[in-house]
Order: C-alpha cells, then structure tokens, then sequence
C-alpha cells in the first residue's frame, strides 16, 4: 500500500505559513467607513471599502472589538461575545464580510477581550445579583480592608485602574468590592475560575466555525493579580519624591496586577483551542496574536511559548516601534534583540494602535512628517517579520486631539483632563477624500474629521506616485514579491552611525538587499558594507527610494536627503 505523503502542498503550505511575512491591518470600525448615515462606521462600511484593502495588499485585518457593548469603552466592555452590535450590524453583515474577505483572500481577526466583561453582562449582572449566586465567583469580589462596616470602609489595597483612581468599586448591595483593572464599567473576569476558561473556549469556536482568522487577545498579561492582594510600591522620582501619574495618584509599579503567573497557561489553552480549526483551507492557521506590552526581550520570547506548549504566533514588540524617538542606535538595538532573542519564532512589529498618539505625535517634528513617516513605514515593512498598520498611517493621519474637555468622548479624557487627553484624537474618522466628512459619513462623525482631511486623504494620494499611500503600496508590494524579504534574515549594517539606520536581508539562494534610512534633517551617507564580511555590494539596483532623497552615488555608499529611504537589490 502506498503510503500517504505527509508533505504539503505549496497551496497547503501557503494557508498554514500565510501569518510569517503577513500585513495585518488594524480597523477601528466605529471610525473606518459609516454606511448608514448615523456618523458611526460599521461592518457594512469595512466590506464596502475591502477593495482598498485588498489594493493596499494587506494579508489580513483585525478589528477591534464589534461584539454587543454599551460602549462606555468604545467595545472593549462586551455585555455578549456572540454576537454583533447594532451600532456595528448584524452576524449577517458579519458573515457577509468574512464571504467578501475570503474571496480577496484576506483574513479577518477580532479582538478578544478576557480580562474583564462590561458591568451589562449577564455573568455580572448574576454575579452582582447576591453573594450565593452561581456567577459570584466569576468576578473578583473581595472585603475591604478593614472589613465592611460603613465607618471603616477601605478598599482592599492601594491597586489603581489604569484609567484613574482606585481599582475597587464598592457595591452596597452585597456589600463587597469588585476588581476593575480598566473603567468601573469592565469588571474583571476570575481566571482562577474553570467555568472563565470554558465560557472562552466557547465563545473562540463561535467565531473560528465563522471562518475567523484568528484573534488579538487584548490586556492578556493582567488576567491574574496577586492572589495575597499585596499593596503595589509606589514609583518615586530621583529625589525620592512619589511620582504621580496624570489623574493625581501615585504611580504604581504594576507588581501585583501584571504578569501574574497563571497567564502562560491560559494562552496555551487558548492556543490549543485555535489550533484544532487549523486546516490547509483559507483560512488556515489561525494566528494568536497578542497584545504585549513587554519590555524585556526574553519575556516577550515566552509569549511564544515551547514546541510542545505553543502559545501566541505574533505576540507585539511593542519595544521597536514604541521607543518613541528617533535614535539610530536604540533602534538598531531593539532591532538585534528582535532578530537574535525570539529564537526561531516570527517578530510582529508596529508603530501605532488605537491606544497611542499616532506616528506624527510620536516621531514627527512637524517640518518633515511625511518623510519620517516613511522612515517608519521601510522600518515596518522592509524588517523580517509580520507588520501591523493601524489604520490611516498608510496617509499620514494626524494625531487630533479634542481641543475642550467637554468634546472628549474616552472617558479616561475627561478623568485626565488636560495632563491625560484621552485616545480620541488618534481614532478620528478616516479620511477617504477631501468633501466635508472625509468621506466617512453621510450624518455627522461620531468624532470630527480633522481639518488636515483637505490634503491627506486617500483620493489625493492615489492619484500622487510620491504620496506616502504610494510608498506604502510599494513597501508592501516589496515584501510579498522581493525574495530576500520573505523570510531573510535582517543584518545591522554600518553599526556605528548614528544618524543612519542601514541594515541587509540575507536569504539563501536570493539577491540581497539592502535598506538605509535617515534619522536626521541633514544629507547623510549611509556606508553599505555588507557586514564583517567586509564585502562591498559591486552593484546595486534600486527597488524604491525617497522623491529626491536618496541616491546611490558609488555601489556601497548611497546619499540620503532629509530623512531619507533608500532600498537596494544587490546584483
Ligand atoms: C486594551 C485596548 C484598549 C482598551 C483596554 C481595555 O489595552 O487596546 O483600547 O481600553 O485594553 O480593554
Ligand atoms: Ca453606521
């Protein structure tokens, strides 16, 4: 009898490998296309607009959160896991979007939020109904400090929200306060529950048999506290003084609510869960990702999990792209960490999300914006890994924040206010073209269209072969068809310069590649010789380069305009 060959087909091994070198685009659908005039995207909008998405060449995009929620935190307090939001649709719309994606192969991913539920939820809305009811220990309800008693009512510990204040919430009716690591509207889930982990795994094949391509796991490394509900130490300054964050409290070090242990596990379970709908059909692997705040490599390393106990596929490195500053040698640092401490395993690099003042905020300064945002976007793209884009970094949106307090819409704006913003002014409607709305909305905006619509906006640029949407088109486009970029490993080049960041993709049998950006508003030369090898490339054809900013003078030194971007094939 023959036997079966256990080898995969290419198609085969292109479903299952398609997370390695993918462009992961991140929607937030309340601000990316309304379809019903009421200023509020929604799933209609994402399908209407996936013919863009599909032209800008992206592999896959995740969503933030679409399930029903009362939206106190704009979908990450989820009161049903299974199903859509009005505001958003219906399962469908849903459905229609997956059909429509799959049919320009792209993968769709949602958010999956464990750390806590919103306060609208059945499982709290019983958890809070009486101490005896069966859901009581699917939340954190504890004593306070000094008991219950009116006259001596303490919260259990001095742990603070991360949106402001105390993270105990009293509850008069049963007389206990509940844990909230996020609002006092997203009461914290008990993982040291069994039932917790069953609901989850239920809720993920819901969407997996929905042909979901997987999931962002968000907040994933504050699921446990300190089960001894320790006091956190408070941070102090170089004069010993208590450091105090933006709402007037004293800054926690996060040691008792963060990276607890039991996380690990939790993301091995998961992982297991997803990994039974894997088959060599779109959508193939169902990728983990997973929201990582990590500042050390070898703990984001762990999030990768062992051969035997595999955890997230693309746990963030929010190390590179959140360094915040343009510094060659910080960079390159991060950059060595990520290619020689993750083992085998793929880094996901990303600039921006949701929760972040945007690329201009962070990097810009100003004059040069639209170069620096290239800078970025060769960083993102032309590094080996998979790539996150937020959505509206491919055009240079502008960070925007709310001018008044009361036009804040994130409630950790007005609580804030002025020191802490909010994060609306980085989830403003998208700008499609140049009309009043953007083109996001036929009623009014949920959030106003920044002014800066006029000139950056998708029409404009499409029609603009040196827009920043045209430098990403082709970074991506690069990444997908240059071989050296598919899996090549990334090589420091030139490591002592500090205004050029220049580094080479090396993949047995294929051309190398060479990419250098300016870190500065000054022409620079970039020296490419190509690593301790010592060997100059003899020729260099260019793949893309800055509008009159780089130029390749000799074949290992190549001048950069303010900065500047230059990418080479060597031949
Ligand atoms: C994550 C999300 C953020 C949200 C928080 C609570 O950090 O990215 O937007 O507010 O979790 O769910
Ligand atoms: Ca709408």
């Amino acid at each position: 009898m023959k036997k079966a060959s256990t080898a995969l087909r290419a198609d085969d091994a292109r479903e299952l490998d398609w997370w390695k070198n993918a462009v992961i685009y991140e929607v937030y659908p309340r601000s990316f296309q309304d379809t019903n005039g009421d200023g509020i995207g929604d799933l209609n909008g994402i399908t209407k607009r996936l013919d863009y998405l599909k032209e800008l060449g992206v592999d896959a995009i995740w969503l933030t959160p679409v399930y029903r929620s009362p939206h106190v935190d704009f979908g990450y307090d989820i009161s049903d896991y299974m199903s859509i939001d009005p505001q958003y649709g219906t399962l469908e719309d849903f459905d229609r979007l997956v059909a429509e994606a799959t049919e320009r192969h792209i993968r769709v991913v949602l958010d999956m939020v464990m750390n806590h539920t919103s306060d609208q939820h059945q499982w709290f809305i019983q958890s809070r109904s009486s101490r005896e009811n069966p859901y009581r220990d699917w939340y954190m309800w504890r004593d306070g400090r000094a008991g219950n008693a009116s006259a001596r009512r303490q919260p259990p510990n001095n742990w603070q929200s991360l949106f402001g204040h105390s993270a105990w919430q009293w509850h008069q009716p049963t007389r206990q306060y509940y844990y909230h690591k996020f609002y006092v509207e997203q009461p914290d889930l008990n993982w040291h529950n069994p039932a917790v982990h069953e609901a989850f795994r239920q809720v993920m094949a819901f969407w997996l048999k929905r042909g979901v391509g997987g999931f962002r796991f968000d907040a994933i490394t504050t699921l446990f506290e300190d089960p001894g509900l320790a006091d956190e130490g408070v941070l102090v300054d170089k004069d010993g003084k208590p450091m105090i964050n933006a709402f007037g409290d004293p800054q926690l070090d996060g040691s008792k609510t963060d990276n607890q242990p039991g996380v690990h596990e939790v993301i091995q379970e998961m992982r297991a869960e997803a990994d039974k709908f894997i088959s060599s059909k779109f959508p193939g692997t169902r990728v983990l990702i997973g929201e990582t705040y990590l500042h050390n490599i070898g703990d984001l390393k762990k999030m990768y999990g062992t051969p035997e106990k595999p955890e997230f596929h693309l746990p963030m490195n929010t190390q590179v792209g959140m360094i915040n500053r343009l510094d060659v040698t910080e960079f390159r640092q991060k950059l060595i960490d990520a290619e020689t401490h993750l083992g085998d395993h793929i880094p996901l690099l990303l600039f921006d999300n949701h929760d972040k003042p945007r690329i201009d905020a962070r990097y810009g300064d100003g004059v040069h914006d639209i170069d620096i945002q290239r800078v970025i976007a060769t960083i993102l793209l032309a590094s080996r890994g998979a790539a996150l884009i937020y959505y509206g970094d491919e055009i240079g949106m502008k960070t925007t924040p709310p001018s008044r307090r009361d036009e804040v819409k994130d409630p950790m704006g007005i609580a804030g206010w002025p020191e802490e913003k909010g994060r609306d002014g980085e989830r403003t409607p998208m700008q499609w073209n140049a009309t009043r709305n953007a083109g996001f909305t036929s009623g009014t905006p949920w959030l106003p269209v920044p002014p800066s619509a006029k000139t950056i906006n998708v029409r404009t640029e499409k029609s603009d072969p040196n827009s920043l949407l045209a430098w990403y088109k082709t970074l991506i486009r690069l990444k997908k068809t240059v071989p050296a970029f598919a899996n090549g490993a990334n090589i420091m080049l030139d490591t002592e310069n500090t205004q050029v960041l220049s580094w080479m993709r090396q993949a047995a049998g294929a051309p190398q590649v060479v990419v250098c950006v300016n870190f500065t508003a000054c022409k620079v030369v970039a020296d490419l010789t190509l690593g301790e090898t010592g060997m100059r490339p003899r020729k260099l054809k260019t793949l893309l380069k800055s509008p009159d900013g780089a130029d390749s003078l000799v074949t290992s030194r190549i001048v950069l305009g303010p900065y500047g971007a230059y990418i080479g094939e060597v031949v």
